[in-house]
């Protein structure tokens, strides 16, 4: 018996050991700030829970589900119609369980083993598991500060450009808390038309965005739709994380061939969570935006309150995401996670895990109300960690 070289790619001692030592200190019946995890702690609007409720009675709806519904699809040109001004036909659309999972497999579809996809460094870390299940080579492209964290196109090596099958992009970005730009996007898809290179766009958090900014689709960018797939997921939008609800979108070569690859593994989305999905898609987006306004609470508490207290967070521009470089005297950003959990009980993760440019960094995602993260901050104020030289 033995098991796949593939696995060897795979590892979570980074969170074992924090994770270790929290459970340690709640033990010990210290407080804990969590801001490690991106799960919202805001609740699924009620109509979404009721149509999957009223779904969910129906034995009919505990069959294999086989297809996306018409009806599903129909919903999701609809938004995408109204929310961004984009049309797509239901043919340009499939679903996903979660993005999560879709970015996961995707490369199946796209890739032999050895083609290179471009990945930011710092990311999600998902778009490089699915490089490495494909058995696809990765070619981190950086998101530095010197750049706005945004991608430096003309950094990437022509050779690369050439043989790249795809680029994952994602803005608002995760870890890094960037937005992206109309004009970049118009770069971005004149350079992937120049190598031939599919843009695969992350819209996580296209309804995470602050400023007064308005979050768009990969495809407000005139001629996205002849390069790129963009996933579209109802996770942090309505707060449904659990219910693994998302949509792969766009070129209809992509998505023939991602549709032929799932066909051979699976029966279709439970038809109660394809009632809940189609509810969130035509229903109210009052609370999308009124809590837009709650998020962009949070990180003015955090980010304005820390440099109140002498720690240089820059604001984020968007997402749930709040990304801070470390106090000076470290150089270790699992160090700085594991002395300001045991000093001032705030859980946050290490830069590093999401690759090697997030070193020097750590995030903290928005989930405590700007009252608790006021006193999260007065915990590091008081624990001394970052006035030592
Ligand atoms: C950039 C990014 N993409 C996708 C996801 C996950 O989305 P889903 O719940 O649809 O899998 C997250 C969740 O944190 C994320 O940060």
């Amino acid at each position: 018996m033995h098991f796949a070289h593939r696995l060897d790619r795979f590892g979570d001692e980074i969170f074992a050991s924090l994770n270790n030592k929290k459970i340690e200190l709640e033990k010990q019946g210290r407080k804990i700030y969590n801001l490690s995890i991106g799960t919202p702690d805001f609740v699924p609007p009620q109509h979404i829970m009721d149509a999957l409720v009223e779904s969910a009675k129906n034995p009919d709806s505990w069959k294999y589900a086989l297809r996306d519904l018409p009806e599903l699809l129909d919903a999701v040109c609809g938004y995408y119609e109204r929310r961004f001004h984009v049309s797509v036909a239901p043919d340009q659309i499939m679903s996903c369980y979660g993005t999560q999972e879709g970015v996961g497999h995707l490369a199946l579809a796209l890739c032999n083993p050895g083609d290179t996809v471009l990945l930011p460094d710092p990311c999600y870390p998902v778009f490089q598991a699915g490089a490495f299940l494909s058995e696809a080579e990765p070619w981190y492209y950086p998101l530095t500060k010197e750049h706005g964290f945004l991608p430096d196109l003309a950094g990437i090596p022509e050779e690369v450009a050439r043989k790249a099958v795809f680029m994952i992009v994602n803005f608002p970005a995760n870890p890094v808390g960037s937005i992206a730009t109309p004009a970049f996007y118009e770069e971005l898809v004149a350079w992937a038309r120049k190598y031939d290179v599919l843009i695969i766009h992350d819209n996580a958090y296209s309804d995470i965005i602050y400023g007064g900014v308005v979050g768009g689709s990969f495809f407000n960018t005139p001629g996205a739709m002849d390069v790129g797939v963009e996933f579209f997921s109802l996770s942090k939008s309505f707060n449904v994380t659990g219910a693994r609800i998302s949509f792969l979108i766009g070129r209809k070569d992509v998505i023939q061939a991602v549709r032929l690859l799932r066909s051979q593994i699976d029966f279709g989305m439970f038809l109660p969570i394809q009632k809940a999905a189609i509810a969130a898609l035509n229903g109210p987006t009052d609370t999308v935006k009124a809590q837009c306004v709650e998020y962009e609470k949070r990180r003015d508490a955090l980010c304005s309150g820390a440099r109140a207290i002498g720690w240089d967070i820059p604001d984020a521009a968007g997402s749930m995401f709040v990304w801070a470089p470390i106090p000076p005297a470290y150089t270790s950003s699992m160090k700085f996670c594991m002395d300001l959990l045991d000093r001032a009980g705030v859980l946050c993760t290490p830069g590093s895990s999401f690759g090697p440019h997030g070193e020097g960094y750590v995030r903290f995602a928005l989930v405590l109300p700007p009252e608790k993260i006021a006193e999260m901050l007065a915990a590091v104020k008081a624990s001394g960690i970052l006035g030592e030289a």
